[in-house]
């Protein structure tokens, strides 16, 4: 298969760990006989100190082309220290979700076996957690009118979807859980929000369609922690965008490290595939950043392509560097030297050699 992937490494450990995914990728490439192309774009904060734009058209332009995105990270702790920052790194992801219409936000939660003592929480409680949760990426109040007073003392943030936003997720949800345990979890604050009575009457409207799929509805607060005391309760769940945002940053607690959380944002003519974790400005170039969360989003656009064996591929070097300590510090304390590089050069060998890979 051809296919054309532009790279947007981003910033902070963006570069470091995509470039680990990029390598995963050539070697797939090599194994199986595929041709990737890599198309290189500016995004976040590098693209404002290039271009003062953090999404330029030139980058636009190069997703457009491609059939697939590979995202690294973005943000810059200076900007976060300033709130009256006009240009921010983040309205770079931000924009890419709007323009490319990437609606749907897919994200595993999987309690690795080989790593259950790295989560601060019990073993009995997160053995076998298996979790997809899908989060509405380009609606809500991320994208809702935002006003500040002249004075400066009144800001709001309006929260506004609409029922084809709505379902056109919820469709992708209901057929990922009809693929799986089949149960679907709406996660919403209904009692409170009108936009949530929203999603609660479209979502229970849309349930005789797929009558296999055992729907609940759960809100925000109680999913919070019934997340950490009982996660595997939970088989797919669907969410609108903030709520996504935050529960899927809890539930790499579930996971060890939110290293290792991969992401796929997809839309109807274009499909991102990115880590949830977020540029740890402090750790770049220290080789300490784990290269595993974009290993992993390069599997899933493996997955999108229907290149099932290739991305299997990718998921075992991932289980078997776990399960031999090959890891960054984030996971692995007594081998604190195993850099974000090595982690990618032993997936790549393993890639390539399979039966062969070992400690050395
Ligand atoms: C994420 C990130 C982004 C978000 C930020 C960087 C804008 O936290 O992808 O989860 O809030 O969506």
């Amino acid at each position: 298969m051809k296919l054309n992937i532009a790279v947007l490494p981003g910033d902070g450990i963006g570069p470091e760990v995509t470039a680990q995914a990029v390598k995963v990728l050539k070697a797939i490439a090599m194994e199986f006989n595929h041709i990737f192309t890599f198309n290189y774009g500016l995004v976040g904060a590098s693209a404002i100190e290039k271009t003062g734009n953090p999404l330029p058209e030139e980058t636009i332009s190069i997703c457009k082309k491609a059939d697939a995105i590979l995202f690294g990270a973005i943000g810059n702790t200076s900007y976060d220290l300033n709130p009256d920052a006009k240009i921010r790194p983040e309205q770079g992801l931000l924009g890419l979700r709007k323009t490319l219409d990437l609606f749907a936000n897919i994200r595993p939660v999987i309690a690795y076996e080989e790593i259950l003592n790295k989560s601060s929480l019990k073993k009995s409680q997160i053995k076998d957690t298996n979790i997809l949760i899908y989060r509405e990426l380009t609606s809500g109040i991320y994208f809702g009118e935002k006003k500040l007073s002249d004075d400066g003392k009144k800001a709001s943030d309006i929260c506004e979807y609409t029922q084809d936003e709505i379902e056109r997720i919820a469709h992708l949800a209901f057929k990922a859980a009809h693929s799986r345990k089949r149960k679907l979890t709406l996660v919403d604050k209904a009692n409170v929000l009108e936009s949530s009575r929203l999603w609660r009457r479209v979502i229970q409207k849309m349930e005789p369609q797929y009558p296999d799929v055992k729907t609940n509805y759960m809100y925000v607060d109680k999913a919070a922690m019934e997340l950490i005391i009982n996660p595997k309760q939970f088989d797919v769940i669907l969410t609108e965008n903030m709520f996504g945002d935050i529960l899927s940053e809890e539930a790499s607690v579930i996971v060890g490290s939110i290293g290792l959380l991969a992401s796929a944002s997809i839309g109807k003519n274009h499909a991102m595939f990115e880590p949830i974790h977020g540029a740890y400005t402090r750790a770049t170039n220290k080789g300490i950043a784990n290269p595993i969360a974009s290993i992993l989003s390069a599997a899933m656009l493996l997955d999108h392509f229907g290149l099932d064996d290739e991305a299997a591929l990718i998921r075992e070097g991932v289980d078997k560097s776990l399960k031999l300590h090959i890891t960054t510090p984030d996971l692995n304390n007594k081998y604190d030297n195993i850099s974000t590089t090595k982690v990618g050069d032993f997936i790549e060998d393993f890639i390539n050699h399979p039966d062969e890979t070992n400690l050395n």
